[in-house]
């Protein structure tokens, strides 16, 4: 960070995907409030992310990133942050079974609420109107005044979150996550194999418990049987709202976003030159750079020098986002350049984004199929690069939507609208969710039994 940066370092700069603001004034009250506010996450926290995704790209560790593709206003309920989060506690059991590593867990929650859109505008019958860009700028519904960015929805947005995580860490260290409740996640919730294959898993964890209780390990002696980290993570699209959350680490005196602990470049708003660039480069989190099919090489290592100009291991995770075709020939060249460079980054995939289609009734899904086979894909080539294969990202949410085709449930096209709830994306369900932890636990378990991903 240069150290004349400031966290309105972006406001020179082109920004993309901003809303049109109709009301200065509402914007700048809005944004004042915001900067009085206490922070959503602390300096230190930020810091022991980085060091655990440090250690993930060093090959000894998976990032399991995960969440709603939009958070709402109206879905806004403990129930749907509780159910969440239990998928996603029952995908890292399964991961670390798989993967005998630790699994650093990071939820899409929190604060992701801003997003991209291919449009400014929408039109139906002949009536234009702002897109919907995400609760934190406007609402859904097609009208005028609906559509119309209105800054008191950071201030909302806000509160939202912070009543979020502050859910997320009651039941993270409140003993909800603790390793005796593997049973209890599952209740009411999947049948079948997949259930029958997590049931399993949780007798073993459960034997594995009695055993160490044996021993005297008990989750008085030892806090990780009891509690879990847990890690936030949105999109850093909407500039005025996480520039209003920067604060200095009075320690260090650097400067951190507060508004998660991970904050992500979208693959719309990665221009080199661009604000959200500069925005980043001036914050000291973990942060990702989501890479799509149009990403040229030079860009990428243009970016990995701006952002990570001291090569710090856990600064920059990769997150691969190019679709079940494009991977296999789009990867390679990544992963090359980057070794080439020695850059310490952390692989991820995101086998959602690449693989949107819109069904004939014009809903917007994804295929189970196509979602395993860019994972299987990115499995393979890093096993072919030698290098680690370290994370995944997924929209999914702990409810059973109905949003993706496929999987176990054999979910039908014709069937999606049933219960499809996403603001923006589709999302894996409960089920899909935990069906893709369990193909990733196999993939992961082949490639501890290869040779070691090399130090780097
Ligand atoms: C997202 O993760 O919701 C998103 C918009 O992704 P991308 O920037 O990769 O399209
Ligand atoms: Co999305």
């Amino acid at each position: 960070m240069p150290s004349s940066w400031t966290p309105a370092a972006w406001r020179d700069r082109p920004a993309h995907q901003q809303p049109a603001w109709p009301d200065a004034d509402a914007l700048a009250k809005a944004e004042a409030t915001l900067t009085r506010m206490p922070p959503l996450v602390f300096a230190g926290e930020a810091r022991t992310l980085k060091e655990r995704l440090g250690e993930v790209a060093r090959g000894r560790g998976f990032l399991l990133q995960g969440g709603d593709c939009a958070e709402s206003f109206e879905a806004f309920h403990p129930d749907a942050i509780r159910d969440t989060l239990r998928v996603l506690l029952q995908m890292s059991v399964v991961l670390t079974f798989g993967a005998s590593v630790p699994v650093v867990k990071v939820a899409r929650m929190a604060g992701q609420f801003a997003k991209p859109r291919s449009k400014p505008t929408e039109t139906r019958d002949g009536v234009t109107l702002p897109s919907y860009r995400g609760d934190i700028i406007n609402d859904l519904a097609f009208d005028a005044t609906a559509r119309t960015p209105d800054p008191a929805r950071m201030v909302q947005a806000y509160h939202q979150s912070s009543a979020t995580l502050n859910l997320l860490r009651a039941f993270t260290q409140g003993g909800y996550a603790g390793l005796h409740e593997v049973h209890r996640w599952n209740l009411e919730f999947v049948d079948g194999p997949l259930g029958d294959a997590y049931r399993d898993l949780a007798d073993r964890i459960d034997d594995a418990l009695g055993f160490m209780e044996a021993c005297g390990i008990t989750s008085d002696t030892a806090p990780q049987l009891r509690e879990t980290e847990l890690f936030t993570a949105h999109e850093a699209l909407l500039l005025p709202f996480e520039q209003a959350l920067t604060r200095q680490d009075s320690v260090s005196r650097r400067w951190y976003g507060c508004s998660a602990h991970f904050l992500w470049i979208g693959d719309r708003t990665r221009q080199p030159d661009g604000a959200h660039v500069a925005y980043l480069s001036g914050v000291d989190n973990p942060i990702g750079i989501k890479c799509g099919p149009s990403l040229p090489v030079d860009d990428l290592l243009g970016l990995l020098d701006t952002l990570d100009p001291h090569r710090e291991p856990g600064r920059i995770t990769l997150i691969t986002r190019m679709g079940a075709s494009g991977l296999a020939e789009g990867l390679p060249k990544l992963v090359r350049a980057v070794q080439r460079e020695g850059r310490p980054v952390v692989w991820v995939t995101d086998p959602m984004h690449g693989n949107t289609q819109v069904t004939e009734s014009g809903l917007k899904t994804r295929d189970f199929e196509d979602v395993m086979s860019e994972v299987h894909t990115f499995f393979e080539v890093h096993a072919a690069e030698g290098t680690h294969a370290g994370g995944i990202h997924v929209e999914m949410t702990g409810l059973e939507v109905t949003e993706c085709t496929g999987g176990a449930q054999k979910l039908h096209a014709d069937a999606l609208a049933e219960r499809y709830d996403t603001r923006c994306d589709p999302r894996l369900n409960a089920s899909q969710a935990l069906e893709l932890a369990f193909l990733v636990g196999e993939h992961l378990s082949q490639q501890r039994t290869r040779a070691p991903s090399p130090e780097r």
